[in-house]
């Protein structure tokens, strides 16, 4: 059994900005001032009490957006993500259990792997759309170039360390579909809702991706 793609659902820039949310009354207006400024699919992360809800209230209120819920790190998280109406899924790591959780769903899966031995793992447990994690502190694009013969099939979506200076030359790379971070939601500006500001930067990043 295979789980569908996210690529496919993605349009507009492959950027995925990846959100630490507390309330429900924070996430509308931040994944409003993200989808205004050209970034439509958000992960949300389950680090955070309020992230189930986030989730759901943003699939109901903010229409344009593809919201996911990353951070999945037990069997349960997979039919509560689906449940909050998450189109996609990821975590940091990878586990049979995790594997069995994530192909119950039916949605798209981005489990993370941090070296070749995890993606070959990831692999054979049928999933082919990775999460490169940390990435920056893993070799950054010089790795994911090195992965790319060694797993042709593999697409990775890179997070963890990038910032708006290291997305051109990742995005570039043929085995990169998409990449996320939370630089372009500062917690300062989310914390004092400075949607401007949230607006100007995922406007910046929606201009060095180029369109899916
Ligand atoms: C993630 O879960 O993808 C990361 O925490 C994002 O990493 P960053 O905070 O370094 O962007």
């Amino acid at each position: 059994m295979s789980l569908p793609f996210l690529e496919p659902l993605l349009s507009g820039p492959r950027i995925v900005p990846v959100l630490v949310l507390d309330s429900v009354e924070t996430a509308v207006p931040l994944a409003q001032a993200l989808v205004a400024g050209g970034l439509r699919t958000l992960e949300v992360t389950l680090r955070t009490p309020a992230a189930l809800a986030c989730v759901e209230a943003i699939a109901a209120r903010v229409p344009d957006a593809l919201v996911g819920l990353g951070t999945l790190t037990r069997p349960e998280h997979f039919a509560q993500a689906r449940d909050a109406g998450a189109r996609f899924l990821v975590s940091p790591g990878l586990t049979g259990k995790l594997a069995e959780a994530a192909l119950a769903t039916g949605l798209p899966y981005l489990p993370g792997i941090a070296t070749v031995s995890e993606a070959m793992i990831a692999w054979e447990y049928g999933f082919r759309e990775l999460k490169f994690f940390p990435a920056m502190l893993n070799g950054g694009a010089p790795a994911l170039k090195g992965m790319a013969p060694l797993l042709p099939e593999v697409r990775f979506c890179p997070t963890g360390g990038i910032k708006a200076e290291n997305v051109q030359e990742i995005l570039s790379l043929p085995n990169v579909f998409a990449l996320g971070g939370t630089w372009l939601t500062p917690a300062e500006a989310v914390k004092n809702q400075r949607w401007d500001e949230v607006h100007r930067l995922a406007s910046q990043a929606a201009a060095l991706s180029p369109a899916s």
